[in-house]
């Protein structure tokens, strides 16, 4: 298949591009800063090309031809405060997808979106949700939705991220440390869209894509800092202290913390169903994997040390 993606010099396309390449697809990715990736471009059959992706004529001579888009593009921050990045990012740049997809007949169309999009007040998770209205709505598309919970793997930002404070810190005050999330490894979400590419009997599905167990954000962070061998004590915020920190943090640069996300954070981020069993892809925990890319070569025995203390 040619395939057109966008939103895949990230995180998770840096995985999935490798799975499609060695499926033999060849694909297209636009980006707007093609030099930042170039290790993209050593994969067989990967081309990046430099495309303003919300000019329409630029979109469309780039989607003429192509068997399948897939849409990666997310944004977790802003950089106003009333949800116009989040709309244009999500929502304008889908719209913009959908007529480009049917200006050049092109039927497929995958989405990456978020568990619960669409629930709660936090502005991506309700720009995600309209996106995917947007995409159910339009009759001339074969699409498919993703909603994974939060995704971990190498180059991850969730565990990379809370490793990087924890290094620094002597202690985290936390804020929501009772939100739950489900935390799914990016090796089978990338597996499940590669097969969904494929299966006519994902058209028109929302598949939602959560790893084996729940956990609080405490329980998660505690987790990180086991791996890294690092004791520190992670203080909870209670509600409003939390709520706080996002609002000072929406003015610190980059937003290690917003508003936004602590919206987001009310909803939790679980499921009891999960899609990637109908692919065949039993999920992989964190045990299982985080030590692996955070911790270095002592970290699995560190792990299990703290198993033990656990236990005790
Ligand atoms: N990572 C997770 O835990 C997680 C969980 C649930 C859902 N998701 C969703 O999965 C998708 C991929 O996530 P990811 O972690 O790979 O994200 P990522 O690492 O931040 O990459 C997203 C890509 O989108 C492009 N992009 C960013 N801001 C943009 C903007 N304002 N306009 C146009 N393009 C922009 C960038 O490509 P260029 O700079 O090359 O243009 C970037 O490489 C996103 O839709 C995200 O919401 C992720």
């Amino acid at each position: 298949m040619r395939i057109v993606l966008l939103g895949a010099t990230g995180f998770l396309g840096h995985h999935l591009l490798p799975e499609l390449s060695a499926a033999g697809h060849e694909c297209i990715v636009l980006s707007r800063y093609p030099p930042g990736c170039r290790e993209l471009t050593v994969l067989p059959n990967v081309e990046v090309r430099r495309s303003d992706i919300y000019a329409a004529e630029q979109l469309q001579k780039h989607i003429g031809g192509a068997d399948a888009v897939i849409n990666m593009v997310g944004i977790l921050n802003e950089r106003g405060r009333k949800g116009e990045g989040f709309n244009t990012a999500h929502v304008v740049l889908v719209e913009k997808i959908i007529e480009a997809c049917r200006a050049c007949n092109v039927r497929r169309l995958l989405q990456v979106s978020a568990l619960h999009a669409g629930k709660g007040s936090s502005y991506y998770l309700i720009s995600k949700g309209k996106a995917e209205e947007r995409i159910l709505a339009a009759e001339h598309l074969d699409s498919t939705i993703f909603q994974p919970s939060v995704i971990f793997g190498e180059g991850d930002s969730f565990f990379n991220r809370f490793a990087g404070l924890l290094k620094v810190a002597p202690f985290l005050p936390l804020a929501c440390p009772d939100s739950k999330l489900q935390p799914v490894w990016v090796g089978d979400v990338v597996v499940a869209m590669a097969r969904a590419l494929a299966d006519p009997d994902t058209i028109g599905q929302k598949l939602i894509m959560v790893g084996p167990q729940e956990y609080t954000l405490r329980e998660l962070v505690e987790f990180t800092a086991c791996v890294c061998g690092l004791r520190r004590k992670i203080i909870g915020l209670p509600d409003s202290m939390s709520r706080l920190q996002g609002r000072v943090m929406d003015f610190v640069p980059g937003k290690p913390f917003s508003s936004d996300n602590y919206r987001s954070l009310q909803t939790d981020n679980t499921s009891g169903e999960n899609s990637l069993w109908r692919f065949g892809i039993t999920p992989r925990s964190i045990e299982a994997t985080v030590p692996g890319y955070l911790g270095g070569a002592a970290s699995q025995r560190r792990l299990d040390k703290c198993r033990k203390r656990a236990d005790e």
